[in-house]
């Protein structure tokens, strides 16, 4: 299907006995924002290393743009056309000027000159880049550095950026504009696949995954996944008199609850033995302010991923 970006069947991959991917089935749409959301190790990173090509998969079927990853075929370098990278980790060599940095990504690329030097200037207009070429990476602040990463990901024009935590130890400002800039490549057709462990960038996707131990619990939009995880009414109860540990841990191990969690100095929960809570509730009424609220992605994330 053309309209699909990335088309994964079935798969896994293994290091020894172990399913650091374990039989994961998605899709992607062309144009779209795609969250990859899980707990450090969940497989994140391993499965979009083999959806640019870098990582054998033990078995399944991998498709980018309908271009087969995982054959004997020599798709290779139509893939690695297709995709482009900023991987967890590495961003740009600290010691070598932005410019350095770029003519080398252009150089192992293959680029010819005059379209690089052009999707450069074009690239750099779209960041806003007010800086010179000849600085050092070293120098730069943390935000700069991200979108010139973003700018070395993109020079061969891809048409799905695999984007890795990409915003992993910038500042609150500088994230939010990596973001307006994800949005504006979305826009302009290109696939966005994002890896995040912020919950309010979370919510700037069109879909979700979370994975967790190799495997895709959920895939919704941000608003489907709320309503699938969940499905009762949750209660935000603010503690209006001093609690200590104990009534909270009596409270907790009580059977009242199906989902009671700390969320900053308040808490989180949904009902689990109804009898109980209609009889309580005007004696917890006394302990804390209860109020009916909408789920947060946060609250997703903990009850879906974390409590696993
Ligand atoms: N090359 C490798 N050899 C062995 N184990 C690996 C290798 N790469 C990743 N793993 C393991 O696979 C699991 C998934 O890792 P990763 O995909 O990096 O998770 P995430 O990106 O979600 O944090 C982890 O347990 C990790 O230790
Ligand atoms: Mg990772």
């Amino acid at each position: 299907m053309a309209d699909l970006a990335v088309k994964v069947e079935n798969l896994s991959v293994k290091f020894g006995d172990f399913f650091a991917v374990n039989t994961i089935s998605f899709s992607v749409n062309k144009g779209e924002i795609f969250g990859f959301l899980g707990a450090n190790g969940a497989g994140k990173t391993t499965t979009i290393r083999v959806l640019c090509g870098l990582l054998p998969p033990t078995s399944g079927h991998v498709e980018i743009e309908g271009v087969s990853v995982d054959d004997q075929a020599g798709n290779d370098l139509r893939i690695k056309s297709l995709v482009g990278y900023m991987s967890q980790k590495f961003t740009l060599y600290n010691d070598l000027t932005i410019a350095e940095n770029l003519d080398f990504i252009a150089g192992l690329r293959k680029l010819k000159k005059a379209a690089y030097l052009e999707n450069r200037q074009k690239l750099l207009e779209f960041i806003a880049f007010s800086g010179s070429l000849k600085s050092t990476v070293q120098d730069l602040s943390g935000g700069i550095k991200q979108q010139i990463a973003l700018v070395a990901a993109l020079l061969h024009d891809p048409s799905i950026v695999f984007l890795d935590e990409p915003t992993a130890g910038v500042s609150p400002d500088s994230r939010a504009r990596f973001w307006a800039l994800i949005r504006l490549l979305a826009q302009s057709g290109k696939t966005v696949f994002v890896t995040t462990h912020y919950m309010d960038e979370a919510e700037q996707c069109g879909r979700i995954s979370l994975m967790s131990d190799g495997k895709i619990i959920a895939l919704d939009t941000p608003e489907g996944l709320k309503a699938q995880i969940f499905k009762e009414p949750l209660y935000e109860f603010s503690p209006i008199v001093p609690l200590n540990f104990s009534d909270l841990s009596t409270l907790q191990a009580s059977g009242l609850f199906s989902y009671f969690e700390p969320y900053g100095l308040k808490f989180h929960a949904t009902i689990q033995d109804h009898a109980a809570w209609s009889t309580q509730q005007s004696e917890l009424a006394q302990k804390f302010e209860i109020r009916d609220i909408k789920p947060s992605l946060e609250d997703v994330f903990i009850r879906s991923v974390e409590r696993k």
